[in-house]
């Protein structure tokens, strides 16, 4: 049995595996082509925090395979009011085939994947979100033709989701550019494991030294699942670093432009290049459900 907790419990070659399954999955579904692999299982689906893309992604990918989710909202099952994690985990793998949580806490998904005798899949914590990683590499490969050899520049918050991404660009070869204010950098237990991997990581505080010639320029939201409190402090702290124009120019002609969503426009990117010539970010968002089907499919079939 394997869980995905954080982007480094896949190899080079599963994710590859995964990106392949889910480029056919996709070819399949647009001709009415599904299988039903996944009949007769259940996944649970444990979240602490909000969701559109992943929560939707997932319902859809178990519904297409044949099988069914259950979405439990922390808030109504008891772990809300008290019950352990561990009892959670014990219990629900007496039912289901798989479990995924959006978690507050990193340690509350490990915690799960410690003690469920089914697969549990990190559905976003607030270290990581190998999810969304899976399909942005679909993506990219999709615009790009390959992974191997790209520049990949993250301007903004070194965030959950930078972080999932400077393991992936290790995993895959993939050069990332992370440009980032001085108390917003990624988690450095996370670079240097990038690095160990082999990754060609540079972290910088200049967006315009992490741009210059990228394929892919990358943000997110610069107020992420809670950190509201920090909102206006984070606005100012941050808006040197938005995407806009300026930075696609110094990109190569054909970068494209990814956000995980949701989007701010005027904060982290620009209107201008959210719903520009480069943006991908509606492909970026419809391959969640491709890239998520085949991991389920490995995962649980
Ligand atoms: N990108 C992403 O995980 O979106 P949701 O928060 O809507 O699930
Ligand atoms: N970094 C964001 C990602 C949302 C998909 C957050 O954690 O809120």
């Amino acid at each position: 049995m394997k869980h995905l907790i954080s982007m480094t419990d896949l190899t080079q070659e599963e994710i590859i595996e995964i990106l392949d399954m889910a480029e056919d999955l996709k070819e399949k579904r647009l001709r009415g082509k599904m299988t039903d692999l996944l009949k007769n299982k259940s996944l649970a689906m444990i979240f602490e925090k909000s969701s559109t893309r992943t929560r939707v992604s997932f319902e859809v990918a178990m519904s297409d395979l044949g099988g069914h989710s259950i979405y439990l909202n922390s808030r109504d099952i008891q772990i809300g009011r008290g019950e352990t994690v561990s009892d959670t985990a014990q219990v629900l793998s007496r039912y289901v085939a798989g479990i995924t949580a959006r978690v507050n806490s990193h340690r509350t998904v490990e915690d799960l994947a410690k003690h469920s005798n089914v697969p549990v899949i990190n559905a976003l914590s607030d270290l990581e979100h190998p999810c969304q990683i899976l399909a942005d590499f679909l993506t990219i490969r999709e615009y790009k033709n390959r992974l191997n050899g790209l520049k990949f520049a993250w301007i903004g918050d070194g965030n959950n989701v930078c972080n999932s991404l400077i393991l992936g660009c290790a995993l895959v070869g993939m050069q990332i550019a992370v440009a980032c204010p001085e108390g917003y950098m990624p988690n450095p237990e996370i670079v240097a494991k990038g690095r160990e991997l082999g990754g060609d990581i540079l972290i910088t505080t200049d967006p315009e030294e992490a741009a210059a010639d990228a394929d892919v320029l990358y943000a997110d939201v610069w107020v992420s699942m809670g950190d509201e409190e920090e909102r206006e402090k984070r606005l100012s702290d941050l808006e040197n670093y938005q995407i806009n124009s300026n930075l696609v120019e110094l990109a190569k002609p054909d970068v494209i432009f990814m956000h995980c969503l949701p989007a701010h426009r005027g904060e982290e990117v620009s209107a201008e290049v959210m719903d520009g010539p480069h943006s991908v970010v509606f492909d970026q968002a419809e391959n969640r459900l491709h890239a998520q089907k085949a991991l389920l499919m490995k995962l649980m079939a």
